[in-house]
């Protein structure tokens, strides 16, 4: 293959560390006027344009934005595919929210070209918003993965899915068994796991909808192939947390549930975590389990606050979720804005740079892909993100304002929307234009 370079030049940044662990100022890497070269889909080199310029070989094309913000691309490490057509669904809390509205539109997948046309628009949507990686929830039918890998993998995007084990309290058109939801896991793994940037995820909808012998699968198949993600739902509603109680006497609380199961790990994505206590936080840390932040969804459906300081406390790795349907919005930035405000409830702050941290490495940490993605580091898939300053004239006349890249950073984090991100770019290739 040709060897393929190109340069972008504009105001660029990073983060290169948790400001929790680091703090802030060692957190970031801020290029005012910088230059990123791209190689074969990964980065070469990031730094000032003034010191790469004179030694850019002659004939690479220099792409400039002189009012613009390149970033990694976002990460949403929790969102449903068969959602999509549901965003925005008025009046219920989580489990009537899932039986009136959700249950309903994730069944229209049985229909693979409703799968397929659905898989597209999804697509689509994630990179008009700058979202370059996502862990993907399916629906319980396998053509649902089968035609988000498909679309995925014509872009050549990092991406990682499941198809939903659901083997009971679902409605009899919505579910799958035990032994049907292993095979057909097993199947999907076989075809799209580790194909090209892609990964599969172990995903048992949340302990509700899965019997004993469903969670012991699904178990038992993170120990069969290397590397699988598992990703489920945890401590989202106060009813939720009964229910699983109910369900599961035997057992200490909520994450001991999935404990018991064997489906803690590194690779463990547990969405929400809205109710979690101190223990649990520590056992999920412990075990090096990651927790989606959901703030869209879990101020839509009424869930309540992520305590965000708590995991903190626990270096526990927290990740950002969209969550929709359940969220309102594909944007992470406009994600962004709602955690701002989880946070201000319970009296705390989110600095600009913690939450670009959430959205970018924070996101890849959970999901172990640090060394691929969530910075702009030389070596990582050039994923990557431009963003106009200029996007809406209130954006516009309101960064005229901004004094530093902190201000510039938490404006965009507060107004932004799709309509910030001019283009987007997954191993090197331009997949979005505004
Ligand atoms: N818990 C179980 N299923 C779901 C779902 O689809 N969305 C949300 N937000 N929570 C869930
Ligand atoms: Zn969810």
């Amino acid at each position: 293959m040709p060897l393929t370079r190109k340069a972008y030049r504009a105001a660029i940044l990073h983060s290169i560390a948790d400001p929790a662990e680091v703090g802030i100022e060692a957190s970031y890497e801020y290029f005012e006027d910088g230059l990123l070269v791209v190689e074969n889909g990964r980065i070469s080199a990031l730094g000032h344009a003034s010191e790469l310029l004179p030694g850019l070989p002659a004939g690479v094309q220099v792409e400039h934005y002189p009012d613009a913000l390149i970033t990694p691309g976002f990460i949403d490490t929790h969102i449903h595919l068969p959602q999509t057509g549901m965003v925005g669904a008025y009046g219920e809390q989580l489990l009537d929210w899932l039986n009136t509205y959700t249950f309903p539109c994730e069944s229209q997948f049985a229909d693979p070209d409703h799968a397929n046309e659905v898989a597209d628009i999804f697509i689509k949507e994630l990179l008009r918003n700058g979202t370059t990686t996502a862990l993907v929830f399916g629906s319980v039918h396998p053509q649902s993965v089968n035609a988000f890998f498909a679309a995925a993998e014509k872009l050549d995007l990092r991406m990682i899915a499941g198809k939903v084990m659901m083997d009971r309290n679902a409605p009899d058109y919505l579910t799958d068994t035990a032994e049907s939801g292993y095979q057909e896991s097993k199947v999907l793994i076989e075809r799209w796991h580790g194909k090209g940037r892609l990964h599969y995820a172990v995903t048992p909808r949340f302990a509700p909808t899965s019997t004993p012998e469903q969670l012991t699968l699904a178990g038992q198949l993170l120990t069969e192939y290397p590397d699988l993600y598992m990703q489920t739902h945890i401590s989202e509603n106060l009813q939720e947390i009964q229910w699983v109680k109910e369900l599961f006497p035997e057992r200490k609380g909520y994450l001991d549930v999935y404990d018991h199961y064997q489906l803690l790990g590194e690779r463990s994505v547990f969405a929400h975590g809205v109710h979690l206590c101190d223990d649990e936080c520590a056992r999920l840390a412990e075990t090096g389990s990651a927790v989606a932040f959901c703030p869209t969804s879990n101020f839509f459906l009424g869930s309540g606050l992520f305590n965000l300081p708590m995991a903190e406390k626990h270096k526990l790795n927290v990740g950002l979720g969209t969550d929709v349907g359940g969220g309102t919005s594909f944007s992470l930035l406009q994600t962004l804005n709602e955690a701002y405000k989880v946070m201000q409830l319970q009296g705390a702050r989110l600095s600009p740079f913690k939450s670009l941290y959430l959205a970018t490495l924070g996101g890849a940490r959970a999901l172990r892909l640090e060394h691929k993605i969530g910075t702009l580091h030389p070596g990582t898939d050039a994923d990557f993100l431009v963003l106009d300053y200029h996007a809406t004239p209130l954006l516009s006349y309101r960064l005229k304002q901004a004094n530093s890249i902190a201000e510039t950073l938490f404006v965009l984090m507060t107004l932004g929307d799709d309509r910030t991100v001019l283009q987007t770019f997954a191993a090197g290739q331009q997949v979005h234009q505004r």
